[in-house]
């Protein structure tokens, strides 16, 4: 079943979405050769107290998984897909990072998701950041009453999969709100015009993985950290949106 919020609710979700914003603006600024990931994470689960929201990371522990996720960010650097575990790891020149937060606050959840650069970077990491963001836009423009789930999943696949570039299958975005996971689960890859009909009121985390070479994944030993099985880049951008009569509202963004 695919909750369907109130207009209250939707303001609560776009105000612990606002903080995740703000994060991002902050975070963005400290990215540069030389800082480590776990300077980035206490800085960010800073700003989101500072503004009396949780970070709904930090203790995570979904279905099958043995541990809870230990911070306030997941950082994936370069070929770490999702869920990298901030430490001590400085970022250097030319890597790509991938920062992914979420937020509680008063009971409903923000979750989004960038990657940037770290100072100089190669053309095919420009073009990565690129396509993976425009992806994760083209299926926003989707999120429209009288479409279906899977217009959202098509387009993203389409448009990554034309520009040379594969996604991933292992992980999809989802409905957010009182809890971080809710239904249904959004694949970014699949055929047009399956699955329900998108709803106003309907809240959804999207959030496109794309990897440079081949979609598979694989998960080390730390139990979170998800790579790309043959070693190339991957970029992720996420962004919680709200379904309305008319374009979806971006609640992740300021
Ligand atoms: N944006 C990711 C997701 O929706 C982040 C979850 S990280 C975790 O799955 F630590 F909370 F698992
Ligand atoms: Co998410």
């Amino acid at each position: 079943m695919i909750i369907i919020k109130s207009k209250r609710e939707i303001d609560c979700l776009r105000r612990s979405n606002q903080i995740v914003a703000t994060i991002f603006r902050e975070i963005k600024k400290m990215v540069r050769p030389g800082i480590t990931t776990r300077e980035l994470d206490g800085e960010a689960e800073r700003l989101i107290r500072m503004r009396g929201g949780t970070p709904a990371f930090k203790g995570y522990k979904p279905m099958g998984y043995r541990s809870e996720f230990p911070a306030s960010m997941c950082i994936s650097v370069n070929e770490e897909v999702v869920h990298g575990i901030p430490g001590p790891r400085k970022l250097k020149e030319g890597d790509i990072v991938s920062l992914d937060v979420g937020v509680l606050l008063d009971g409903y959840h923000g979750d989004a998701a960038i990657t940037v650069p770290v100072g100089t970077v190669s053309e095919e990491a420009k073009r990565l950041i690129e396509v993976t963001e425009r992806a994760l836009y083209l299926g926003i423009e989707k999120a429209k009453v009288g479409n279906r789930l899977s217009d959202i999943s098509h387009s993203i696949q389409a448009y990554a999969e034309g520009n040379g570039f594969s996604v991933v299958r292992d992980f999809v975005g989802h409905g957010i709100g009182k809890s971080l996971h809710e239904n249904p689960q959004i694949p970014n890859f699949g055929p047009p015009h399956q699955g329900p009909r998108l709803r106003q009121g309907m809240i959804f985390a999207l959030e496109p993985m794309v990897n440079a070479g081949a979609w598979q994944v694989t998960r080390l030993g730390d139990e979170w950290t998800v790579v790309t099985a043959d070693g190339k880049l991957s970029a992720h951008f996420e962004h919680s949106i709200a379904l309305t009569d008319g374009d979806p509202e971006i609640l992740s963004m300021e």
